[in-house]
């Protein structure tokens, strides 16, 4: 076993203690040393690219246009019911069905995305959605990205071919710092950790599903010769082989040790870092399962008990709307206080206009308030048998409550919006206040009250306003405010000094978010080159669609926001990238191209990089090209053109080679392979590729 064999199963074996185990047996910087020597050595020998390697869990930028695939075994459902009376029945169902006594086990029912695996001579093949049951869509790019399933199966004792299924998960934790980004952003916020795990493996990029974290629970075993007769001890072979499979599982003789199960688990569910809605029991036996047999859609041999979102009656004491960061008018009903889930609950939300109709809500209604998979709590029934005959209809406001504008409601949107985005107050103040936030100008001496202050005083009414801002004109706001006004101030300062894709990002550009912002700015190096791109332009640029492109343009053919822009520009915020300083002078005086797709690269990345060196990059193969640097794919003319003209064609790897800096080679490669280290011009090194 050489050192690159090594660090893969080290890494294998580490990622399993970690995602799997819950066990790590090193840290995170330790784990992160083994990763990046890894990776240069990989980067250092192409030829012995791995598609399972752990490196390559990080996805890459192809778009993925799901293939449907039909499972091997139908993806049935399970019945359930939330009746405890039901699993009585179903207990009963079974014992007379078999004749005999039942083992049952009895785990958490996963509340996710369900998927099915397969594994050929225990490599992963490929990875299913649920789809209808029969047929699902290819998500293996993917899923490949989440840690905690297995690329290879160490070896084992499993069957050469086998599918594992199970249901992936998105940690609450995770979630909730992904709508938290996402709201900042303007974009709609997941309903529930379910809809995000699903939407995750839906994305047509698996460089931005592996950012998303996923986990993933298997639990159940498909194969034509399966390892034992119990699903329990398949499972333990599953998790010898290495899979996540459930921890919290208990074997039940009894109705009673069953119902004991469900009832601990009805409150325990809290206490647990993802969401579950249910206990799934199974016969455990595999030949009494496959006795009981399926019906159309579910097995007669489970079934699942779901938990009742918990529910409380309230009365209804009014209904007020509040006006978000966006503009979206949103109803909130304000509820006698009643204990529910763990917490005192007096608001709820009504979503908007829609169900207030449906519901047809009076004021004084009594109401059940529901807290089910959605964090806030909701409005689920009204009982119209208690409903004074004198009770007014609640209505929808027609004007924005903060600042009298009439509210206006786009073709096909549910929500209503405050369309004056400039001047009514929340939307102003949220917008300050994502320009001050940490990912943004990062001025953490402005807190949410202050700026609420400052808004309402009048001495801010944007955020560019903020620059003008003297400890003098703050004084009087507060008793003895000095420290607090120059901690102001000298935060307003300091904040002249953040980078550019910040800055982009802290002016509040309808979808551009952090991420988005600093893809712009790597692009258009300047804000200059941005408010000049037109719609096109910017479609074309990696990763930015119609939609984030159509609102780039929007928000800088508008007067206000270019004034905006260019009051900034005049305080002397940072409004280009920062010129790189040059790295080198390695590739001084060559002319490169680079073209096809590389592995570590995007097409900005690798011309900055040549400039970085002193080199320049360049987009057509000509006699003054030095070297060109093929990537995957490569367009077949621009490779004639080259060997016509007699340039050097060289790999990624041998491009890399070239910048490495000597210093952080490892010592015995540099002893080894001396000539490999820059190749020369006159002489590219021998390539596999051709
Ligand atoms: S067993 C043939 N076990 O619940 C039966 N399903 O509502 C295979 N689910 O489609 C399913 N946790 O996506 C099983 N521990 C568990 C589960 C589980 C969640 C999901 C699964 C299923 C759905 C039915």
């Amino acid at each position: 076993m050489d050192r690159i064999d090594f660090l893969r199963s080290e890494l294998n074996r580490h990622n399993h203690l970690y995602y799997v185990e819950a066990a790590p047996e090193i840290d995170d910087y330790e784990y992160d040393q083994l990763m990046n020597e890894l990776i240069a050595l990989e980067k250092a020998n192409p030829d012995r690219f791995d598609p399972d390697s752990p490196s390559q869990r990080v996805g890459n930028d192809i778009n993925l246009n799901f293939n449907q695939v039909y499972h091997r075994f139908p993806m049935l459902s399970l019945g359930n019911t939330y009746n405890k009376q039901e699993i009585v029945d179903f207990d009963e169902r079974v014992r007379k069905a078999l004749g005999h006594s039942v083992k049952y086990i009895c785990e958490l029912k996963y509340d996710g995305a369900s998927i099915s695996i397969t594994y050929e001579h225990g490599r992963m093949v490929h990875a299913v959605t649920r789809g209808d049951g029969e047929k699902g869509d290819d998500v293996t790019a993917n899923v490949r990205t989440i840690k905690s399933i297995p690329l290879r199966l160490p070896e084992g004792n499993y069957p050469d071919l086998f599918e594992i299924r199970g249901e992936v998960l998105m940690p609450r934790a995770v979630f909730d710092k992904l709508n938290e980004e996402r709201e900042a952003s303007g974009e709609a916020p997941f309903a529930n950790p379910r809809n995000a795990a699903a939407g995750s493996l839906k994305m047509q990029n698996s460089a931005q599903a592996a950012k998303r974290q996923l986990d993933c629970w298997l639990y159940f075993l498909f194969a034509d010769q399966l390892p034992t007769n119990s699903h329990l001890q398949n499972m333990e072979c599953c998790r010898k082989w290495g899979f996540k499979v459930p921890t919290f599982v208990a074997q039940c003789d009894s109705i009673d040790d069953i119902l004991a199960f469900i009832n601990h688990w009805d409150t325990e569910r809290r206490n647990l870092p993802f969401d579950i809605d249910g206990i799934v029991i199974k016969v455990d036996t595999i030949s009494d399962q496959q006795e009981l047999g399926n019906t159309a859609k579910t097995p007669r041999w489970a079934i699942a008990y779901k938990f009742k979102a918990e529910q409380v009656q309230s009365k209804l004491l009014s209904v007020s709307f509040q006006v978000g960061r966006t503009g979206a008018v949103t109803p909130v009903a304000n509820l006698e206080p009643v204990q529910l889930a763990g917490t005192v609950v007096k608001r709820a939300t009504l979503h908007n206009a829609d169900i207030i109709k449906s519901h047809d809500l009076h004021v004084g209604d009594t109401v059940m308030v529901e807290k089910g998979g959605e964090i806030i709590p909701k409005i689920v029934g009204v009982n119209t048998d208690l409903r004074n005959p004198n009770a007014v209809p609640v209505e929808f406001i027609a004007n924005c409550p903060e600042c009298g504008t009439p509210l206006v409601r786009n073709e096909g949107e549910a929500a209503w919006y405050c369309p004056n985005y400039k001047a009514c107050p929340p939307q102003v103040r949220g917008r300050i206040s994502h320009f001050v936030s940490r990912k943004a100008m990062n001025i953490d001496s402005l807190g949410d009250e202050t700026i609420d202050q400052l808004v309402s005083v009048g001495l801010i009414n944007n955020a560019a306003d903020l620059y003008e801002l003297t400890v003098n004109s703050l004084l009087p706001l507060k008793k003895d405010g000095r420290v607090w006004a120059t901690n102001i101030v000298n935060g307003v300062e300091q904040s002249k000094k953040i980078p550019f894709e910040q800055v982009l990002f802290a002016i509040g550009i309808r979808f551009v978010g952090a991420t988005v912002a600093k893809i712009l700015a790597r692009h258009f190096g300047s804000m200059q080159n941005l408010m000049q791109a037109s719609f096109d332009e910017l479609k074309n640029t990696d990763e930015i669609g119609d939609k984030i492109a159509q609102s780039i343009v929007d928000y800088f053919s508008d007067e206000d926001n270019q004034l905006f822009v260019n009051r900034l520009i005049g305080y002397g915020l940072q409004f280009e990238t920062a010129k790189q300083e040059a790295k080198s002078g390695k590739l001084q005086g060559l002319t490169i191209i680079a073209s096809g797709k590389l592995e570590h690269f995007s097409r900005d990345e690798i011309n900055r990089t040549i400039e970085a060196h002193g080199g320049k990059p360049v987009t057509s193969v000509s006699s003054k090209t030095d070297y060109l640097i093929a990537g995957e794919n490569i367009g077949p003319n621009k490779l004639a053109k080259a060997r016509e003209l007699g340039i050097p064609i060289i790999t990624e790897a041998e491009f890399m080679q070239m910048i490495a800096d000597d210093e952080l080679q490892p010592a015995e490669q540099q002893e080894e392979k001396p000539e490999e280290a820059k190749p020369k011009k006159d002489g590219p090194t021998q390539l596999s590729l051709f």
